[in-house]
């Protein structure tokens, strides 16, 4: 029994020695110090002994169990250390490497006009109104007087969902919504995105952003719309800046016309950019048609407004001197950190 609690000894001390994993530890314990373990077995036949042979193997047989146990925890604390030294080895940082340095975003150049624009209105008394991009065809054209064969509707400009619904082409929908919810006096705009079935060149994009303007008074004038389109224009590209109304068509204004914005490059005198004209279209405004105010309940006798629809792609472009539309949806990084 004695060679036999040395044998378990030197077994077990050479399983230790060998042993690199924590796991298999745990299974070395049990396997030598458990219940059913190998040491075990041996104390049950402590009965078969003798009187005399008892305590000596009794003494021997704790000493075993003792030294086993001793093995196991310097084992144990050994595999602990190796762990951590490998740990704090591999996740060693380098503090005097270059660190990865996180780029900082920029505004979008349509963003930034947006805002800017957005901040001018507030300023001037407006609030902002909003408009779904899927408008029923009434909201986009019908209300604003468009008649069901007029070439505006041609499915080559419009996208269509259904007969009925479509993807708005112009935030003028949204003068239909305001002005059935709100009566006068009325002074919002409403930037958002319009869509029109065109194929994409460095001037076309069939996603785009207008702002429209709308303002509903008793007494509002030609020269209100005026005033105030001048307003904006001096605030977004200077004091000497200048504006021109073209006479021009839209079924939901009378009259109507094109807002031509002095050249900033030739101040009017005629250069590349302004292909000789000394000025550059931005806009289409008028004053709001009577069928339309009628159309939303707004006593036209009484009442009379003004509506604009500024194209945000052409103020950015023109104030940034870009020259391809693409450049704005394209998301190039190079580009947008110039902003
Ligand atoms: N909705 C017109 C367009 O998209 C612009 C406009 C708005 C004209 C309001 C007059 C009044 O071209």
């Amino acid at each position: 029994m004695k060679q036999q609690l040395e044998a378990i000894r030197a077994a077990a001390r050479t399983a230790l020695n060998d042993c690199t994993d924590p796991n298999l530890l745990e299974k070395l314990r049990v396997q030598y110090l458990g219940k059913k373990g190998e040491l075990t077995a041996i104390l049950k036949q402590m009965g078969k002994l003798s009187a005399e042979e008892r305590p000596a193997i009794g003494q021997l047989a704790n000493q075993v169990r003792e030294d086993i146990e001793a093995a196991l925890a310097e084992k144990q604390q050994r595999l602990a250390e190796a762990l951590l030294a490998h740990k704090l080895e591999s996740e060693t940082v380098d503090i005097t490497l270059p660190g990865t340095t996180q780029k900082v975003g920029s505004m979008h150049p349509l963003t930034i006009v947006e805002n800017e624009i957005r901040e001018i209105f507030l300023g001037m008394g407006f609030s902002v109104a909003d408009g779904p991009e899927v408008e029923y065809d009434y909201y986009n054209f019908e209300a604003l007087n468009l008649p069901p064969d007029h070439p505006a509707r041609d499915t080559q400009d419009t996208f269509y969902i259904t007969d009925n619904i479509l993807l708005r082409t112009q935030t003028s929908s949204v003068q239909v919504h305001v002005m059935e919810h709100q009566k006068p006096p009325i002074r919002v705009i409403s930037p958002g995105r319009v869509y029109r079935s065109d194929a994409v060149d460095a001037t076309h994009s069939p996603l785009f952003h207008q702002i429209e303007g709308l303002v509903v008074d008793k007494g509002i004038t030609m020269a209100d719309l005026k005033g105030t389109l001048e307003l904006l224009m001096q605030r977004l590209y200077g004091e000497e800046c200048r504006i021109r109304l073209r006479p021009h068509h839209f079924p939901f204004t009378e009259p109507s016309a094109e807002v031509d914005v002095m050249c900033f490059q030739c101040h009017g005198e005629g250069c590349r950019m302004c292909k000789g004209e000394g000025y550059i279209e931005l806009l289409g405004a008028g004053m709001v048609h009577p069928k339309v105010l009628e159309g939303c309940g707004i006593d036209s006798s009484v009442y009379s407004g003004f509506a604009f629809g500024l194209g945000l792609e052409r103020v950015a472009m023109r104030r940034y001197n870009i020259g391809d539309m693409r450049l704005l949806f394209e998301n190039d990084y190079r580009f947008l950190e110039q902003f």
